[in-house]
């Protein structure tokens, strides 16, 4: 695709001064693409209106055009112009989690262009709570389609650093608002089922869910080949370059590690470990928000492989129990 020049614009995470958010306004309206936090991840973000902008956002990742991106929006009044139709379960869903880490796939308005879908009826919508990304989209005044902003099927980027490194050239505008608190992409909920189905585990728990619309079906697998699946294709996903192991149990982790050039990503803290170790928090929520960073820092050291010690297979850990075993999935 043509090279551009990426312009970063630094923002206060909590209260952006307008003139560079009016600037990557300006952007978005032109059909340009602008990378901006969200509490998740950084999007990758396009006037979600604009097919010809949206399609920019394919080329610039190498993203397959059957995986359709996510809508961002500020209020209700741009639902309207996104959503064919709210069901019930969605109104009660966006009522407890929005603004937040939840999208909502509901059936599509006809405004929205086919290449942010996939060519399929349905679309997925997210009112976002970052203080960045809600200030983004409201000056833009169009919903903005924003997939995270990475190459396809590589590490998502929890800091502007790591969209400068993957996307340089390539996205016009950065708005470098720092790290993302979540850190983990949104959970994606389909309620055009009954019961709604959960596409992929994220940040609001299946728990937290089942709490406001009763039992939830869940599938776990092959979300990331969109509307039309083609198995096996975007399994290895969230992968950093280097070979990815999960191990499970501190013994086997140790014995591991002291072979060759190894990263180690240690659930907790990790005295007497070898190898380059990162010690993530042994809590899910503090876990995912160091994840894709530590992933971020260990690819950059050209090792023969990173160890990853495995969390417990409780619930609490399933959002990131996905991430990192599509990070370990080689194909
Ligand atoms: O936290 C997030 O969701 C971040 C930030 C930027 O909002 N975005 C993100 O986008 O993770 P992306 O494109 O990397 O992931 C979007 C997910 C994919 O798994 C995609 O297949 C699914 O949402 N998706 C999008 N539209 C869909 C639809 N109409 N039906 C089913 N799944 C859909
Ligand atoms: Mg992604």
């Amino acid at each position: 695709m043509d090279e551009t020049i990426t312009l970063v614009l630094r923002v206060a995470p909590d209260e952006p001064s307008p003139g560079p958010i009016a600037t990557a306004a300006a952007a978005l309206r032109r059909g340009w693409l602008v990378a901006f936090p969200t509490e998740t991840v950084y999007g990758l973000g396009a006037n979600a209106l604009d097919p010809a902008a949206v399609g920019t956002i394919f080329r610039a990742k190498g993203r397959p055009p059957t995986n359709p991106v996510i809508v961002h929006v500020a209020d209700e009044g741009m639902l309207t112009l996104v959503a064919a139709d709210w069901p019930p379960a969605a109104a009660a869903l966006a009522r407890a989690f929005w603004p937040g880490p939840l999208t909502l796939v509901v059936p599509k308005a006809a405004a929205v262009p086919d290449v942010v879908t996939g060519g399929g009826p349905t679309v997925a919508v997210r009112r976002p709570t970052h203080p960045v990304a809600q200030a983004l989209i409201r000056a833009a005044g169009v919903p903005v389609a924003a997939p995270s902003a990475n190459r396809s099927a590589e590490l998502s980027p929890t800091r502007a650093e790591h969209v400068l490194a993957g996307l340089s050239g390539r996205v016009d505008v950065i708005l470098d608002g720092g790290p993302t608190p979540a850190g983990i992409e949104s959970t994606v909920v389909d309620v055009t089922t009954s019961p709604p189905t959960v596409l992929r585990p994220g940040p609001i728990s299946v728990e937290q869910l089942e709490a406001v619309v009763g039992p939830v079906a869940q599938r776990t697998k092959g979300v990331e080949s969109g509307p039309s699946p083609s198995p096996g294709m975007m399994a290895r996903h969230y992968a950093p370059r280097t070979p990815v192991e999960l191990v499970a149990g501190r013994d086997r982790l140790v014995g591991l590690a002291s072979r060759g050039r190894v990263g180690v990503l240690a659930l907790g803290p990790a005295a007497g470990v070898p190898g380059e170790v990162v010690a993530l928090p042994a809590d899910p929520a503090g876990y995912a928000a160091r994840l894709y960073a530590a992933l971020h820092d260990l690819d950059a050291l050209n090792l023969d492989r990173v160890l990853i010690e495995e969390p417990p297979a409780t619930p609490e850990w399933l959002a990131v129990r996905d991430r990192l075993t599509r990070a370990a999935t080689l194909e």
